[in-house]
């Protein structure tokens, strides 16, 4: 309480939650809130889920955690049976980790690796869009075009290229639809091609921007213009589908509505639904 006071957040006036149940949260005065975004876009499943708690419980009784380096477990082994199947076959491999901001510096991280493996060492940087939020870590922060979140950590921060937010609603050069995608599309390109693609190993984004915008998705066909910008300079897309994904934008995958397909995906959120 005195942290919260000291940096001001306010956090002293909040009302103290002390149940939930569905789509409601009640607060120790007995006043009723309908958690309308269900927390960070999170709790897809409601609150107080009793099938799911009593689930969670029966595995306490088993066992918490097997220690990802030593052993296996079936539920480990269900649940990646069943994400793979979910997210389809070019998906090969799962890290989990435990929250949205660790998904996405796994996945940023996967990628210098990868292009260890491929002989190409150099390619070390990041480009990522303005008025996007990838998390809290200071890699996903470095991504991040969230300025008030990244105020307090500038100098300490990944050096990382932004381009042009995709919002149709305050869009680039003031321009629409296909055109807008096309501007978009070749400012990337362009980006990239005056860092060197030599020197570029991601290109990171939201297929519907979150906590930095409001739930802004890109305009059409943007997901496959800049897969093909990627494809040509040989750098990868990373979908960061913390927020967005899992099944919130009706499909399980949230560029499946494009037909596009990322070569490393960030999950989290509603994936165990809070
Ligand atoms: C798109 C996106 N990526 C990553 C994160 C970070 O997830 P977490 O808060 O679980 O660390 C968020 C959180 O809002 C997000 O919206």
């Amino acid at each position: 309480m005195t942290a919260n006071r000291a940096i001001g957040w306010g956090m002293e006036a909040l009302p103290r939650i002390v149940r939930g149940e569905g789509s409601y949260l009640y607060d120790a005065a007995g006043r009723r809130y309908l958690d309308g975004s269900g927390g960070p876009a999170a709790f897809s499943i409601g609150h107080g889920n009793r099938e799911v708690n009593a689930a969670i419980a029966a595995q306490l009784e088993q066992v918490a955690c097997g220690y990802r380096y030593l052993f296996s477990s079936e539920p480990l082994e269900q649940l990646t049976s069943l994400l793979l199947a979910r997210c389809g076959p070019q998906f090969g491999h799962i890290v989990y980790s435990g929250s949205g901001s660790e998904a996405v510096e796994s996945a940023m991280k996967l990628a210098l690796p990868y292009w260890n493996a491929r002989g190409l060492p150099a390619k070390r940087h990041f480009v990522a869009r303005e008025r996007s939020y990838h998390g809290n870590t200071l890699g996903a922060l470095s991504a991040s075009g969230f300025l008030e979140r990244r105020r307090p950590f500038e100098g300490s921060l990944l050096d990382v290229s932004f381009v042009s937010a995709a919002n149709a609603y305050r869009p680039l050069g003031g321009l629409a639809g296909a055109e807008l995608t096309a501007a978009l599309a070749d400012e990337l390109d362009a980006r990239i091609a005056a860092l060197g693609s030599q020197r570029v190993a991601a290109f990171i984004f939201e297929p519907v921007v979150g906590a930095a915008g409001g739930v802004v998705p890109a305009p059409p066909g943007y997901a496959q213009a800049v897969r093909a910008v990627c494809d040509r300079h040989e750098v990868l897309v990373i979908s960061d589908e913390v927020m967005c994904g899992a099944g919130r934008c009706g499909t399980w995958r949230a560029l499946e509505h494009e037909g596009v397909v990322p070569d490393i995906m960030a999950v989290g959120k509603g994936l165990a639904a809070g």
